[in-house]
């Protein structure tokens, strides 16, 4: 008999005590499931990319949105598909308040008040430059851009939004969108910014879904390096002085360590953003039978949750929440 007193084994040596010794757990409550709008009636398209993920049209977006409430998935964060001659310099048609996104937002909080609805406060849907901010000789101008910002946000604000998500990593916009929401009688809208927003090539399949993808050039001027992780710890420190309500990460796998480093030296909620190169990734590698999806898609959540996140963005939402059932 060998003499080891400490035995880690101990603890694993049947599933009742795995279970009991369990640190971390996915809830289906620290879900947001990211959804995609389009125009038109009765409308739903798989995005090729992301295999299970569909375009909706407001109708049946409506019905997907009372699905996933009786899975008991309550914030949903919306994105839109704008037709290319609805795009401008300036994205003006996201101000339309009978424009597809304002008015969707309407209409979901008029038949479910009790969900929680986030928006995307960027420009690049409605940018004919497929840019987040404004394009002036071929560079992203900051200052002008924080206008167009506010007010979309005060627009999605009127609409009933919950949660506005700034996207587009322009320098000072939480504060500039704060302290429009407070002049306007909006002190109960969240801000979740996208803290450190890397300019990732993990977003590829979401930029095919909404066909947003920049006209010229590259975003590497506005989101961050992936090399780096004291920055994060930077734009942290302004978001949460700015008045942000949460902190995000933005991809999710690759960037655990800065999840990690944000949640040991803030106080604020963290979420990651399970991007949709992510989930491309697993359902492509599933779908030729080299991994098993349904445990790998649990292992990224949870793993998740184990970095800090208490949030995540996933577009495995759905497909958890049933697997919870
Ligand atoms: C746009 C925005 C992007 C995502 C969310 N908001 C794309 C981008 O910055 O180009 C990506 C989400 C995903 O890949 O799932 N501001």
């Amino acid at each position: 008999m060998i003499n080891i007193t400490h035995r880690p084994r101990r603890n694993r040596k049947s599933a009742a005590i795995r279970n009991l010794v369990q640190e971390n757990e996915v809830r289906v409550n620290d879900l947001i499931f990211p959804l995609f709008l389009i125009e038109g009636k009765n409308k739903k398209t798989e995005v090729a990319s992301m295999p299970g993920i569909f375009r909706f049209s407001t109708d049946l977006l409506l019905k997907e949105i009372e699905t996933c409430m009786k899975l008991g998935i309550m914030t949903f964060d919306i994105f839109p598909s704008i037709s290319d001659k609805l795009k401008d310099k300036k994205a003006s048609e996201a101000l339309n308040k009978k424009g597809l996104y304002l008015n969707a937002i309407k209409e979901i909080k008029k038949h479910f008040p009790e969900a929680m609805i986030m928006t995307d406060v960027a420009m690049d849907p409605y940018s004919s430059d497929g840019h987040d901010g404004l394009v002036k000789n071929g560079k992203i101008v900051n200052d002008e851009t924080l206008e167009i910002l506010a007010k979309m946000a005060l627009a999605q604000a009127e609409a009933g939004a919950d949660i506005l998500g700034p996207s587009d990593m322009m320098d000072g916009r939480v504060g500039y969108i704060r302290e429009t929401l407070d002049e306007n009688g909006f002190t109960d809208v969240s801000i979740m910014s996208y803290t450190a927003k890397y300019a990732s090539a993990f977003y590829g399949p979401f930029r095919d879904a909404l066909s947003s993808a920049p006209k010229f050039g590259d975003k590497k001027t506005y989101q961050m390096n992936p090399a780096n992780s004291k920055e994060a710890l930077i734009e942290a420190d302004l978001d949460m002085n700015e008045g942000a309500d949460f902190l995000m990460v933005k991809p999710a796998l690759s960037y655990m360590d800065v999840i990690k480093l944000l949640n040991d030296n803030f106080n604020l909620p963290i979420a990651a953003y399970n991007v949709s190169g992510e989930y491309a990734m697993v359902k492509a590698a599933a779908a030729k039978g080299w991994i098993e999806g349904d445990k790998i898609r649990d292992e990224i959540l949870l793993s998740l949750k184990r970095a800090g996140a208490s949030v995540i963005l996933t577009y495995f939402a759905k497909e958890f929440a049933l697997a919870k059932r």
